[in-house]
């Protein structure tokens, strides 16, 4: 099959739905005028919409070959991808990550834990994206995680919860630039934005 440019495409299509009754077009067509009809800053009018949240695939979630199911189901939620990168972590990136659970316990064990391999990590879009991808990851314990969660489907044990998300969204901030360079994040806009959100 030969390639075509997807400006060309919908610079055909475009031209050909105009002549075309509503009722002919198929659902994918609607979806693409409906994206068309709206300007394309049209995410910016609606509050929130814009906030981001930083989640990573944590050295045991790549292990298993978990990467595609984590983002399969941020995606599936509605949420954007804005940027992702595979990491070996630094304990001195580490170390500021969790600054907060330095005097716990368990802080050695999650150093090394968050070093045994590399992490996927990346940047979520969305309305309440913060708070509900921490629902969407579930309790930090596995075994209070409900089953539906990310924790609650795919781990047993705190030591080895499979996946991180921020919890608030000054934290997010915080995190996000931690993990990323500004220019390794993508602002773009989702073609179908009207199916995910009501103005
Ligand atoms: P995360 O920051 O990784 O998303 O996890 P969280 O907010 O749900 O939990 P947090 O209190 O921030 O703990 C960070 C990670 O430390 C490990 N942990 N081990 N008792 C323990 O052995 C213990 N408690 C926490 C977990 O990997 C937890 O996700
Ligand atoms: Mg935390």
């Amino acid at each position: 099959m030969v390639a075509v440019p997807q400006c060309f495409v919908g610079r055909f299509l475009f031209s050909g739905l105009r002549a075309s009754s509503s009722r002919t077009l198929s659902c994918a067509q609607r979806t693409w005028l409906h994206g068309r009809a709206r300007s394309h800053s049209a995410s910016s009018d609606i509050p929130g919409v814009k906030e981001r949240t930083l989640v990573a695939v944590k050295p045991d979630g790549v292990q298993r070959r978990l990467v595609g199911q984590i983002i399969k189901r941020l995606e599936q939620r509605g949420f954007q991808l804005v940027g992702l990168k595979m990491v070996q972590v630094s304990e001195e990136l580490l170390a500021q990550h969790y600054v907060a659970l330095q005097k716990k316990p368990f802080y050695p064990s999650l150093l090394r834990y968050m070093t045994s391999g590399p992490v996927v990590a990346m940047v979520w879009e969305g309305h309440n994206v913060v708070k509900s991808t921490r629902m969407l990851v579930g309790d930090t314990n596995p075994a209070a995680a409900a089953p539906g969660t990310l924790r609650g489907d795919f781990s047993v044990h705190v030591g080895r919860n499979v996946v991180h998300a921020s919890d608030s969204t000054e934290v997010a901030q915080k995190e996000i630039t931690l993990w990323f360079q500004r220019s390794e994040l993508v602002d773009w806009e989702c073609c179908d934005h009207g199916n995910i959100y009501h103005p």
